[in-house]
Parts: structure tokens; C-alpha cells; sequence
């Protein structure tokens, strides 16, 4: 289909560059270092840690996979995350969310060295990316939109934006992220959410529309306007029991009715997903660089 954006093929052109950049740092001695820190089993989770532990390998980067048990204490968690802060090796920790209940996100999160939250975080990176300060980390799903918008030649400037969820982990920063006063950001944004009233007709209103609001096929034909760029970055899980796991992954978007009105649209999976990875890997290349100032 013309109008597919391909996040797998843009990612590809990501990791081009990280390669040079990963040799040139190496040629200074210096390998980048990522650990992913799992508590638990949730299946979405520990997929999403397999894929990080994977490509960082891949890329030739110095990985620690950490998969701790569900009955981890806060304490416990809070000593691994203090001994990889202080580990020269590592330039970029990430814990996966969600971590089951008995642990507090937000002290594990305040608890990470700022220089090596590659997730982007700590209220000191989310401050950063207020203030539009570059030397903060901008979260992964956000800055893998905005490439994949970037790369696909769509006009952020000027363009009306509307979020649709208002999450830490994508809708406030993918709001952020493109209002800023910076090459691709200008654009003017509008968050809906669950409670927004006349939904339909701020989606309507749309240039480009970005959905996270977590629910399978909520956006509808109705939602959208004739020639608007889709971004799905849902991955919800569909029963499905012709497919051998017993579900399928969705996005957000109803993709079959939307997409033959969108100008551009991403598919899932296959869209931000790889996308969210490639931009992981760039941010710890960024620590890297940042923490040895090479
Ligand atoms: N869970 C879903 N997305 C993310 C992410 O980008 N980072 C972390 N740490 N957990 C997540």
C-alpha cells in the first residue's frame, strides 16, 4: 500500500548511522553500555526485554539483562538500580514498565542516575524536555514518532497535532516533543484523552493524529478527516484463535477502515514499535558519548 509508513525500513537507516557512531566510539575505547532490568513475568514485558537485550547485542553493545523474580522487594530493586548506576560500564538503565504492584515506579525512577535514564524518565529529563534543554533524554516511543515523521517528509511545523492520551510514557511527551520551538517540533497541539468531550471532532480536526490511549481499534473512519497521517502506537493483544499464541497485536487505530482515507498511516505491528527500539539504542549511544564525552 502507498500510504504505509514502514517503521521496520526506517529503523533500518537508525541503526546505519548508530553503527558508525558505535565504531567511532569503540576506536575511543569506549563501548556503550545498556541494562535491562525485568522484575516479574508479565509476557508483553519480557518480549519487550528480549528485543532490547537482542538488538543492543547486535549492535555490539555491552548488555546486561537483568531479570528479577516478582517477589522482589523495593529495597532489593532499588540496591540493583544504585550498584548499575555506579557500574562505569553501563550508560544506560532501563526498568521495565509496568513492575508488579509492590514496587513504587516513581522512587525507582527517581533513584536512576539522571545521566543514564535512557527511558527519559526522571523529573529531571522530563524537566529538560519542558524546557526544550537537548542535553536531557526524550523517551523512546515519542522521539521514534517524531523520526518516523521526519524521515517520512511530513510537515510538523504549523501542523495541528492532536494526542489522543495523555500517558508519561507517550502522550505528554509526544506533545512536548512536538510543540518545541526546534527542527521538527512547531506544531500546534492539541492532548485529548478518555474524558474529552466532543472527541470525534477534535480527532477530525486533525493534520496529523497520534494515537496512545491503550484501547483496540478505538479510532474509527469517523475519527479522521480525508488525507490526515496516522501514528498508532497501540499494541494491544486481540483474541484471536486462528493464530497459533491464541491473540493477535492491534493498534489503536481500526487500520482497514482508516487507512484508505489517511495520506500516511503506520501499521501494527511493524510501525512505532521498531521504531521505540532504534530510538533506545540512539539515546544510550547518547549516554555514552555524553558520560565520556567522547
Ligand atoms: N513499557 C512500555 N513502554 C516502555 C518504555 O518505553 N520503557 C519502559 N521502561 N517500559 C515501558
Amino acid at each position: 500500500m502507498g500510504n504505509l509508513i514502514d517503521g521496520r525500513s526506517i529503523a533500518e537507516k537508525v541503526y546505519v548511522d548508530l553503527r558508525r557512531e558505535i565504531a567511532d566510539l569503540k576506536s575511543k575505547g569506549v563501548t556503550p553500555g545498556l541494562a535491562v532490568v525485568l522484575v516479574g513475568d508479565n509476557p508483553a514485558s519480557r518480549t519487550y526485554v528480549r528485543s532490547k537485550d537482542k538488538m543492543s547485542r547486535e549492535l555490539g553493545l555491552h548488555s546486561v539483562k537483568l531479570e528479577l523474580p516478582a517477589s522482589t522487594t523495593q529495597s532489593e530493586l532499588l540496591a540493583r538500580v544504585e550498584e548499575l548506576n555506579c557500574d562505569p560500564k553501563v550508560h544506560g538503565i532501563l526498568v521495565q514498565s509496568p513492575p508488579p504492584k509492590q514496587i513504587d515506579e516513581g522512587a525507582i525512577v527517581r533513584a536512576l542516575d539522571p545521566r543514564k535514564d535512557v527511558d527519559g524518565f526522571h523529573p529531571l529529563n522530563v524537566a529538560k524536555l519542558a524546557m526544550g534543554d537537548p542535553t536531557g533524554f526524550v523517551p523512546c516511543t515519542p522521539l521514534g514518532v517524531q523520526r518516523l515523521l521526519i524521515e517520512s517528509k511530513i510537515d510538523i511545523a504549523g501542523a495541528h497535532v492532536v494526542v489522543l492520551g495523555r500517558s508519561m510514557i507517550v502522550g505528554k511527551p509526544v506533545a512536548l516533543l512536538l510543540m518545541q520551538k526546534a527542527k521538527g517540533g512547531d506544531a500546534t497541539v492539541t492532548v485529548a484523552h478518555s474524558r474529552s468531550k466532543n472527541l470525534e471532532e477534535i480527532t477530525r480536526s486533525a493534520d496529523i493524529l497520534i494515537a496512545a490511549i491503550g484501547r483496540a481499534h478505538f479510532v474509527k473512519a469517523d475519527h479522521v478527516r480525508d488525507g490526515a497521517v496516522i501514528i498508532d502506537v497501540g499494541i494491544n493483544r486481540m483474541d484471536d484463535k486462528t493464530n497459533e499464541r491464541g491473540y493477535r497485536l492491534v493498534g489503536d487505530v481500526a487500520f482497514d477502515e482508516v487507512a484508505p482515507k489517511a495520506k500516511a498511516i503506520t501499521p501494527v505491528p511493524g510501525g512505532v514499535g521498531p521504531m521505540t527500539i532504534a530510538m533506545l539504542m540512539s539515546n544510550t549511544v547518547k549516554a555514552a558519548r555524553m558520560f565520556s564525552s567522547a
